[in-house]
């Protein structure tokens, strides 16, 4: 059945009938704002025989109606409701998955910071191979141009011939190392992210790393033209991940403070990171191949360190 809300949101840009518009969607599979929402401004345009741009304006305006509510007033029942509907991700790391009590919690976004090589990019991939393993899938952001197939392979324990047939489709990769094109991908009524995540159904939508695009920038230079679009990429993620039940997981590169009085480490990305993450880990160095994460900030859990070290499957501990 075609819901009332697409064939309203439709009949505002095509003088059809709302029985003509219902078919045309039936036929498309479309039953829903989300799935409105979710689908291709290409094929609107081609099933109802109108220009692109006409298409692209009515999924807009799905999307629109689609997101509404997410401000809506909620009654301390309603959110401890919500809360018992979340998920645990398990990271692998069994004292880390300890402290957290089973491991990273959906309907949130999980930031961890650290320095290069410290592992950030290994801890996103091994969260990802959990959800693989699992059956879920996976959009991962790559901004640095380094993401490994190969070794999320290896930490997931996959082998090739498994990973291609049973864990490829679920896993999907976008590369996308500046700063402009990061935001627009991320705009929730232009931009691709949302489409793509509500067709994939991600449990986990990982940016590594949310920094590197924005590194081009001197430490103050458009400052807070730069927060914007961070908050606004962010939001993005947090409002797919509230609704939908998944974990947003965040890198960031920090760098060493060279005012050793202050504190040891730099943002290189402007801070709303820090405010918009429910979770904040750091990864530091201990030795060649052991680490330390540490939850810095949270909302219900004390903060607490673990050791870990980096292996060929990963960080364990
Ligand atoms: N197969 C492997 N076995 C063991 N350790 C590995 C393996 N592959 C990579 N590493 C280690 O992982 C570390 C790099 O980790 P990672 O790429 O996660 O760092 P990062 O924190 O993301 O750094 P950057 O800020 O540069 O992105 C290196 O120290 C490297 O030695
Ligand atoms: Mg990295």
């Amino acid at each position: 059945m075609v819901e009332e809300d697409v064939v309203k949101v439709t009949s505002q840009y095509l003088r059809r009938s709302e029985d003509q518009i219902a078919e045309v969607y039936e036929q498309l599979g479309i039953e829903t704002l989300s799935d409105l929402a979710a689908s291709r401004p290409d094929e609107i345009a081609r099933a109802f025989g109108i220009s692109e741009k006409t298409a692209r304006n009515i999924v807009r305006d799905a999307r629109k109606e689609a997101s509404k509510g997410i401000a809506e007033p909620k009654t301390l029942a309603e959110l401890l409701e919500e809360e018992a509907e979340r998920d645990v991700i398990p990271t692998g790391i069994e004292s880390f998955d300890e402290h957290m009590g089973g491991g990273l919690p959906t309907k949130t976004i999980v930031g961890i910071y650290g320095p290069p090589g410290a592992g950030k990019s290994q801890f996103a991939m091994q969260v990802a191979a959990n959800v693989l393993r699992e059956g879920g899938s996976v959009l991962y952001v790559d901004t640095e141009n380094a993401f490994s197939p190969r070794r999320l392979i290896e930490i997931g324990g996959f082998d090739e011939e498994e990973a291609r047939e049973k864990i490829g489709d679920r896993f999907v990769l976008r590369r996308i190392v500046e700063a402009a094109a990061l935001t627009q991908y991320f705009d929730e009524e232009e931009g691709e992210f949302l489409g793509e995540a509500l067709r994939l159904a991600p449990k986990v939508v990982v940016i590594d790393s949310i920094s590197q695009p924005f590194r081009p920038y001197g430490a103050r230079d458009k400052l807070p033209e730069r927060s914007r679009m961070v908050a606004k990429i962010l939001n993005a993620v947090l409002k797919y991940c509230t609704r939908h039940n998944a974990l947003g997981l965040v890198t960031t590169h920090v760098q060493a403070n060279p005012d050793a009085f202050g504190k040891r480490w730099q943002d290189v990305a402007p801070t709303v990171l820090k405010h918009i993450a429910t979770y904040r880990f750091s990864i530091e160095f201990k030795g060649r191949t052991e680490r330390v994460i540490a939850l810095e900030d949270a909302p219900d859990k004390p903060p607490f360190e673990v050791e870990v070290e980096l292996t060929d499957r990963g960080l364990v501990g």
